[in-house]
């Protein structure tokens, strides 16, 4: 069974990404995923105020408190050891920083660069188009600054997510990774505090990513990564049917083990099996809109769809 794609002109060995996550923040976890078969791995990030302050922030995860020297230690032997491409990452909201660090990213030996632009967009004074603007700056620094394919991870909170996704595709951007998870502060009652959660994710979020990779693929030079909501085999293929040319799964190994890797890859197969599909490029994109014979089901029609067959089951 062929399981091969190639994302961000980087030839992989089948489709399934070790997500950005505490799964590389240390060299056995990041080996036992390279072992169990992950494809490639995607580094935690660097975050732009540890760049900039040299030292750690406050609201950093105390695995993320690693020194930029330090991160790129890791990187580097995990480039020599795991025997797999590996992707370095940056999170941060300007380009201040950043362009330094993707070339010392490059120079650690990485596949690849992954960047999180994580930003929510609060400001009352800044419009769409000026955040617009500011991801394409930081992607064109970027890819002036490097020669190694560079990933843009998505908000899903663009106005015109599609026109965005054209730009950057104008822009260069060898890939972009739909989407990021934002996280979403809740309320502890008792203390009466403002509760930082970190809930990992369900099956049931891979529906806004499947939706938009299956109405951009086929339509940009771009390749496609899925992330949000990866528990089993059964999600792989459903980002794979829709047009992902990688999907990548950060939850299901921090709770299940970096090994789980191996049993998301030995599902897909065994649903090729089923099908008697030998390769991940027949199938690929094969219910993407492009594709499918209704594409109004990926968008309003399928709503008026949706709702009728509510109204057919309270009948
Ligand atoms: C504990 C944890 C840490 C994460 N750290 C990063 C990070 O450093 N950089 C990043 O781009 N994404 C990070 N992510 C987001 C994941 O890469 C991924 O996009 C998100 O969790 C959705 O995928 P999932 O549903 O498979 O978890 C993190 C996720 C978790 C759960």
């Amino acid at each position: 069974m062929n399981l091969k794609t190639t994302y961000m002109g980087l030839e992989l060995k089948n489709p399934v990404i070790a997500a950005s996550s505490p799964v590389s923040q240390n060299i056995d976890s990041i080996r036992s995923a390279a072992d169990a078969g992950a494809a490639a791995v995607v580094m935690f990030s660097l975050f732009a105020e540890q760049l900039e302050t040299g030292s750690e922030t406050p609201y950093l995860p105390d695995v993320y408190t690693v020194d930029p020297e330090a991160y790129l230690n890791l990187l580097s032997l995990a480039v020599k050891t795991a025997g797999i491409p590996i992707l370095g990452s940056l999170n941060g909201i300007t380009s201040e920083g950043w362009v330094e660090y993707a070339k010392k990213v490059e120079q650690a030996g990485a596949a690849g660069l992954e960047l999180n632009i994580y930003h929510v967009a609060a400001d009352p004074g800044e419009t769409g188009a000026d955040i617009e603007k500011r991801h394409l700056d930081i992607l064109k620094a970027v890819k002036n600054a490097v020669r190694i394919p560079v990933a843009m991870k998505l908000s899903p909170y663009f106005s015109s997510l599609g026109n965005m996704a054209g730009q950057f595709d104008d822009a260069e951007a060898d890939a972009l990774v739909l989407f990021n998870r934002f996280y979403q502060p809740d309320f502890d009652l008792d203390a009466m505090e403002v509760e930082a959660t970190l809930d990992f994710s369900t099956a049931a979020e891979i529906r806004l990513p499947l939706r938009w990779i299956a109405m951009l693929h086929g339509k940009l030079k771009a390749s496609l990564a899925a992330s949000i909501g990866v528990q089993t085999g059964a999600e792989v293929v459903k980002y794979l049917l829709a047009g992902a040319d990688a999907v990548m799964t950060a939850s299901a190994l921090i709770k299940n083990g970096p090994e789980y890797a191996g049993t998301l890859i030995k599902e897909l197969q065994e649903w090729m099996r089923i099908k008697e599909y030998d390769s991940v490029e027949q199938f690929k994109g094969t219910m993407s809109q492009r594709a499918v014979p209704n594409p109004g089901e990926f968008e309003r029609a399928n709503y008026i769809k949706v709702l009728e067959t509510y109204r057919r089951k309270q009948d």
